[in-house]
């Protein structure tokens, strides 16, 4: 078994390219997206309409219950089925929690930590968003997060990817959270001799970058999973046989229509991607509805999620 990070030389100095580039890129204050569009952030014109939108459930009463409804987490347990996954691996469980946004609810960390409590799992991955805002000082989730992680603790380690809410600083903290975080980086998981590969991105919604895409296309035989915050890269992980492909991101839209259909997902390609399972030229991929809330503090017809992925061998 092999749970913990081990960075060669090369790997350490290749981090400190990216956290230099993703530096740059966080305070300029530009979206960086995959087909070379450079648009400003929108967020300020966003929280706005949000504004208008709280105003518009207060006045309806409506919005104490979205608030009540932003705190029910559903636990969505899930089997996925794989033809080349290795014999040790059968019945693996992954524990995928996403778009924690921690510090937009009051003690959210307690809620998330007693759904979690009961579940057994053999690791944990986080697919991004770990603060409320997209800019600005992450003191006040440290407390928060080293909770949760404390709370988590399966037998192979506690695996992170950022999204474009946080910070490259974050990084910093890792060690001192309990969560190893990777960055355009692969790991393995070792189990009675056999391995599974896990690849893990930067936000590709706000700060992409190549050396997401090489993460992506490093030449690896075996069953591998890529983490990414969006659903954005699947093309990649698809084109270099990744077998699954986690994500978060869209919260599953946050504010559902009764139907469960989404009005905005912050996703402007891939409407098929939004919440759940899908599959992408073969590849299995879930986007996570996420355990907790953005911009607004409220969810209607969409529960927030804690979820629980068995592989299974077919
Ligand atoms: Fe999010």
């Amino acid at each position: 078994m092999k749970a913990g990070i081990y960075r060669t030389e090369k790997d350490k100095e290749r981090r400190i390219i990216w956290a230099a580039m993703r530096a740059s890129l966080e305070a300029s204050r530009f979206k960086y997206k995959r087909n070379g569009k450079k648009s400003k952030s929108h967020w300020t014109t966003f929280e706005r309409m949000l504004g208008f939108l709280r105003l518009g459930l207060k006045l309806t009463g409506l919005y104490d219950k979205g608030l009540k409804n932003a705190s029910e987490m559903k636990l969505e347990e899930h089997t996925l089925f794989f033809s080349t996954l290795p014999g040790a691996f059968d019945g693996f469980k992954i524990l995928n929690l996403s778009d924690f946004h921690i510090d937009s609810l009051n003690n959210h960390e307690d809620k998330i930590i007693r759904k979690v409590a009961p579940l057994e799992y053999d690791t944990a991955f986080f697919t991004g968003d770990y603060r409320k805002n997209i800019s600005g000082s992450f003191k006040n989730i440290l407390g928060p997060m080293k909770k949760i992680a404390a709370a988590i603790n399966p037998p192979y380690g506690k695996w992170a990817v950022l999204g474009n809410h946080d910070s490259y600083l974050m990084a910093e903290y890792e060690e001192e959270v309990g969560i190893n975080l990777i960055v355009n980086e692969t790991f393995e998981l070792e189990k009675e001799g056999q391995k599974i590969y896990i690849t893990g991105t930067d936000d590709p919604y706000y700060y992409y970058s190549e050396q997401a895409l090489f993460a992506l296309e490093k030449p690896l035989e075996g069953f591998k999973i890529a983490l990414v915050h969006t659903s954005e890269l699947r093309d990649v992980a698809a084109q270099n046989d990744y077998n699954l492909y986690l994500c978060g991101h869209t919260h599953g839209g946050q504010i559902c229509l009764p139907n469960g259909k989404a009005i905005l997902t912050h996703q402007y390609e891939g409407k098929g991607f939004v919440s759940g399972i899908w599959d992408y030229n073969g590849m299995i991929g879930y986007t996570n509805r996420g355990c907790g809330v953005s911009g607004i503090p409220v969810r209607f017809n969409c529960p927030p999620e804690i979820t629980l992925i068995t592989l299974k061998k077919k």
